[in-house]
């Protein structure tokens, strides 16, 4: 298909949204939805893409540097879909083959039916296909109005008749165009209607007066092309996103046990087997493995979670590898390139920031380790605390295979716990521990006999 150049309406103003934020750059499914668009045009290999912005034009623009390719055109002021389709005439005017258009708030679109649509566009040799479907509420939508078998135009809702309104075959305002001509035709459109807008629809019926063949295509799945234009249309698109990443997962073999609250983003891998309890959200990026169990109110983002790993209740993780048969939580917090290996134990209330912790290694509750390399079998007493930052500079606390450090330990870094080395209950590290030693910094114990015997007579 590689004489298609994709066109993505993106000017107007979304008003129905009530947001100081562009609407397509509201997310559905953890993207803007923008982006779903561009993934489906992009699918079509197209010669180009081009994106008209208007209202937030340079944060739309601003929001897309992940994509390289795009060409923007600005739509200053916004006189509806024809004017908006003109303002591409610069770069595309004196291109050849099919013209696919867009509009920024469609995210559901599969690249499938636009595959479909210039198919069935090029091999008619139309001037124009529409995508249509039909619905049960066509209300706000244009109406397909037939002659026989063949659309004759196309009507929108405020310049439509009461039989006109009864039409249930509506314009998803999704087109393929032939390149030939096309931006004369549009030049042809006026303004004569309700909303005194130019109407790219108009178009149907000037190609039909002019003799052009234009065609339909219509979707058999309504959700397909329907379009945000409020909160509550973006939540809709949002479960109808989320309820196909779900479903493909399931048929793949991992158990979700509740997909309504499994808010997993599309390019999440995981594995057979894996079981994932209500109320999880994995965010792009993410690999998990198989014969995991992801308990609820877990989130991951970014994250490599290898086979057999259990996340119990309660965690946030992000940026972070998390090794085969470990178990992290409940009430864990792994970030910034935290790497965990295979058999690891992370109990409650544990933070690893930027920590390497070694195979068969446990820290079971209530630490914080950040900026530490940790060896192999090493053991983490609760109220562990590696004092990583000077108030300057980020050091690093290394702890050597086989070390057992004792509860309530503060680890000044930088400093070195060597292979095997006891650290005490409750000491304070502020010089390097040698293989094999132990370490103790808390003074010896006083008893004072008979002490709260003499307070209370004091008070009395
Ligand atoms: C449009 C169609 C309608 C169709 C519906 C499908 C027209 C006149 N009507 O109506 O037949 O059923 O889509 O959802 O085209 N835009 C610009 N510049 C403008 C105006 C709009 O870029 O000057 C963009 C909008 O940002 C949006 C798209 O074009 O992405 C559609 O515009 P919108 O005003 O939402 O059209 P509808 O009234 O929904
Ligand atoms: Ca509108």
């Amino acid at each position: 298909m590689s004489d298609v150049h994709v066109v993505v309406l993106a000017a107007g103003k979304g008003t129905r949204m009530k947001s100081a934020r562009a609407k397509v750059l509201h997310a559905a499914a953890g993207r803007p939805l923008l982006e779903h668009v561009l993934d489906a045009a992009e699918r079509l290999a197209p010669r180009s893409i081009t994106i008209v912005i208007g209202h937030q034009g340079e944060a739309v623009r601003g929001a897309l540097t992940a994509y390289p390719h795009l060409q923007f055109v600005v739509q200053e002021p916004q006189l509806g879909t024809a004017h908006a389709l003109l303002t591409t005439e610069p770069l595309l005017g004196r291109k050849s083959g099919t013209l696919v258009l867009l509009s920024g708030d469609v995210p559901a679109l599969r690249a499938e039916t636009l595959q479909q649509l210039v198919q069935a566009h090029t091999s008619a040799g139309a001037a124009a296909t529409v995508l249509t479907a039909h619905v049960a509420d066509p209300h706000g939508y244009g109406r397909i109005v037939r002659d026989g078998e063949k659309i004759a135009h196309i009507v929108e809702e405020k310049d439509a008749s009461p039989a006109e309104r009864a039409i249930t075959e509506i314009n998803s305002g999704i087109y393929a165009f032939d390149l030939a001509g096309l931006f004369d035709a549009v030049r042809s459109i006026g303004a004569s209607n309700a909303q005194r807008e130019y109407y790219l629809p108009d178009l149907v019926g000037i190609f039909r007066s002019a003799g052009r063949v234009v065609e339909t295509l219509t979707v058999a799945d309504t959700a397909e092309i329907q379009g945000v234009n409020s909160r509550l249309e973006l939540a809709d698109a949002g479960r109808h996103l989320r309820m196909k990443t779900n479903a493909s997962l399931m048929v793949s073999g991992v158990t979700l046990e509740d997909p309504d609250t499994a808010y997993i983003e599309a390019d999440v891998q995981i594995g057979t087997d894996t079981v994932i309890k209500p109320g999880v959200t994995i965010e792009a990026g993410s690999v998990i493995g198989a014969n995991c169990t992801i308990h609820s109110g877990v989130r991951i983002t970014r994250c490599t979670i290898h086979d057999g790993v259990t996340v119990l209740d309660h965690c946030v993780l992000t940026d972070s590898v998390v090794g085969a048969g470990a178990s992290v939580g409940p009430f864990a917090h792994l970030r910034g390139e935290t790497h965990i290996a295979e058999h690891t134990k992370i109990g409650n209330f544990v933070e690893l920031k930027k920590t390497v912790l070694g195979e068969g290694s446990k820290a079971s509750h209530l630490a914080y380790l950040g900026d530490a390399v940790i060896g192999t079998g090493v053991n983490i007493g609760a109220g562990t605390i590696t004092c990583n930052y000077d108030g300057v500079r980020k050091q690093v606390t290394t702890i050597a295979d086989g070390a057992f450090i004792g509860s309530d330990t503060q680890l000044i870094a930088p400093v070195t716990v060597g292979e095997g080395a006891y650290v005490g209950t409750g000491t304070t590290i502020r010089e390097d521990v040698p293989p094999g030693a132990l370490a103790v910094s808390a003074g010896k114990q006083r008893n004072i006999e008979g002490w709260v015997e003499k307070k209370r007579k004091k008070q009395s």
